[in-house]
């Protein structure tokens, strides 16, 4: 892909982030939602592809939102994408940090095309490509990643999403020794974390959502990293969805390349709150300054786009960037 579309893709971030992050702390979630989807698939067709969303919040009967197989772009190269225009709901509705504005573009037919439902996941930094296995012991891989990065267990910070489900593998993560991150909701940015390395957590697990899981596995296949996943299905009908999208084994176990397969690769994010990594979209009068993240997986260079944008007189969801 040309790499000239990074700061296109940025821009698309961008404008959701900006529209989602007026309902900061406002208790509405689903109107935060809305705000970044208008504005996301407003942006998107401006940027020069042929784009067809294989992994997102929804599918067709969930519309409005950007749904799975909704075709965006202004014509161009054909390109998948994974999408997520607020990733943490419910942390923009209560103001907590950690949710971004989020999307993920390979060439056609390289990005994992599943419905939207829970997905098992464990992935970590280039240092311990190799070394992860979703199969074996949690100890193991814990084990396993911190001899990888030349430290002890109890050395290693694993995060996971705070949830009943989770108790089990909190308590061997305790008991194995290591360090554990909660997080209340929000996958997608720890495990950008993760992928940029230097910020001290070093491993993802558990079970959180699909789409969430083909956007890390995006940001970290774009830096060394790695990540193996399985569908989780709630019932039958998860199944049957995940069937008509080719997937027939559901409970196959995703490597890398089942889930973003080569290195052709933008990952694009910007803070609506802040994370490790990004400030918050603050606004001032007339205008708003976000912070973002575009990374290129042929080769691998990360870009911090701090951008303050003039939004005078502008109705949010037609913010020209
Ligand atoms: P939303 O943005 O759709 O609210 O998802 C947030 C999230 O926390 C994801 O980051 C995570 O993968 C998933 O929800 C976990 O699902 P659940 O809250 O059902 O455990």
């Amino acid at each position: 892909m040309d790499r000239q579309l990074a700061l296109e893709f940025v821009r698309v971030t961008e404008a959701a982030a900006i529209s989602a992050a007026r309902f900061m702390g406002k208790g509405d979630k689903i109107g935060a939602d809305q705000a970044a989807v208008d504005a996301m698939r407003k942006a998107f067709n401006k940027v020069r592809v042929s784009g067809k969303v294989v992994i997102g919040e929804g599918e067709m009967d969930e519309a409005p939102m950007l749904y799975i197989g909704e075709v965006v772009g202004r014509g161009g190269e054909g390109v998948d994408i994974a999408v997520d225009p607020v990733e943490g709901t419910t942390l923009v509705a209560k103001g907590m940090p950690g949710a971004l504005a989020v999307l993920a573009i390979a060439p056609t037919g390289c990005l994992l095309n599943a419905p939207d439902m829970y997905m098992d996941k464990i992935a970590v930094g280039s240092r311990a490509r190799g070394k992860i296995d979703i199969n074996a012991p949690v100890t193991e891989n814990l084990k396993n990643v911190a001899k990888a990065m030349d430290r002890h267990v109890n050395e290693l910070t694993v995060i996971i999403l705070d949830r009943d489900r989770h108790i089990p593998i909190i308590n061997e993560i305790r008991e194995a020794g290591a360090r554990i991150k909660l997080i209340n909701d929000g996958d997608v940015s720890p495990a950008l974390s993760i992928a940029v390395e230097g910020t001290s957590v070093h491993m993802l697990l558990g079970v959180g959502g699909a789409p969430e899981g083909v956007l890390a596995a995006a940001a970290l296949k774009c830096l060394g990293g790695d990540m193996q996943a399985r569908l989780i299905p709630e019932g039958p009908e998860d199944i049957i969805r995940a069937k008509k999208m080719g997937i027939d084994d559901i409970n196959k176990v995703l490597y890398m390349d089942d889930l973003v397969k080569g290195s052709d690769i933008f990952f694009a994010a910007t803070a609506i709150t802040s994370c490790d990594l990004l400030d918050e979209v603050r606004y001032f009068p007339g205008g708003a300054r976000t912070n973002s993240i575009v990374v290129r997986g042929t080769s691998a260079t990360i870009r911090f786009i701090d951008a303050i944008h003039r939004l005078e007189n502008e109705p949010l969801h037609s913010i020209k960037l």
